[in-house]
């Protein structure tokens, strides 16, 4: 149908963002520890990052950690922190390799001196990556984001240097973690569940959502591919009339 065809995006989803949920679930229903989902789920951001290129995707944020995730067992919560360690030492070789650029959204302040040693390390080390923006979204939460921004933007108000008028769109964009970075063009969600639970709440104001009834250890390149092939032919308005 012409009509469809009309609709069809023309650009393609450079900025992928994605709610890695359900490690949790796919390792109790196989009997084994939460912790054992959550190692998989390592597994499947490698092969996520890896397909990036072959699918014309240049920004992958990954939300790996939120500021509500502290509530879990303290078993569990180290076992995360462990996991994102060793992440960060077995990978940034082979990140460099590859010409990815690793960044890391979300509070440092609660993490201990040697894994942010880690972190600065790993986004020093890739900074000269040029194929693929990598992001990992830890200890994140939009509101908090939003909560640091406001607070500068406070300061830079309060001390005299801007006036209210100047807040705007643009400077409060450029006062997020992500101020670097292009907003995402497609959300996806792994889990079934279908809610942002706190993850880039201003940058996703006009993101396209997938929501996928699979696990995160399951996601897979077929499954990323569909929810591009289905990006493409959502209409985005932009609050405006398709023409
Ligand atoms: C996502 O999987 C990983 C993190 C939130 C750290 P979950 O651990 O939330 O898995 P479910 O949702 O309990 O299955
Ligand atoms: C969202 O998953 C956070 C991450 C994937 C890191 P959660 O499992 O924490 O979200 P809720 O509790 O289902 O909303
Ligand atoms: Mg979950």
């Amino acid at each position: 149908m012409a009509n469809s065809r009309a609709k069809r995006n023309v650009t393609q989803a450079r900025h992928v963002a994605m709610i890695m949920d359900g490690n949790g679930r796919w390792a109790t229903a196989r009997g084994l520890p939460r912790l054992f989902g959550h190692k998989r789920g390592v597994e499947t951001v490698r092969d996520t990052v890896k397909a990036c290129p072959d699918l014309g995707v240049t920004h992958l944020t990954l939300y790996a950690f939120s500021t509500e995730n502290w509530k879990r067992s303290a078993d569990e919560v180290s076992g995360l922190m462990r996991l994102l360690r060793r992440y960060i030492q077995k990978e940034v070789a082979s990140l460099v390799e590859h010409g990815v650029r690793l960044r890391f959204i979300g509070r440092r302040d609660r993490f201990t001196k040697s894994l942010r040693a880690l972190m600065d390390m790993a986004e020093n080390r890739t900074a000269r990556g040029t194929k693929l923006n990598l992001t990992i979204a830890v200890d994140y939460g939009g509101r908090d984001e939003m909560i640091r921004a406001v607070q500068t933007i406070a300061r830079r108000v309060a001390s005299g240097e801007l006036s209210p008028e100047q807040v705007d769109e643009d400077l409060i964009t450029a006062h997020l973690d992500t101020a670097d970075l292009p907003e995402p063009d497609l959300v996806i969600r792994t889990s079934g569940e279908c809610r942002t639970s706190n993850f880039l709440l201003w940058q996703a104001a006009y993101s396209e959502y997938d929501f996928l009834n699979i696990n995160w250890p399951d996601f897979d390149r077929a499954a990323f591919q569909a929810s591009i092939d289905g990006f493409m032919t959502r209409d985005r308005r932009f609050g405006a009339v398709s023409k």
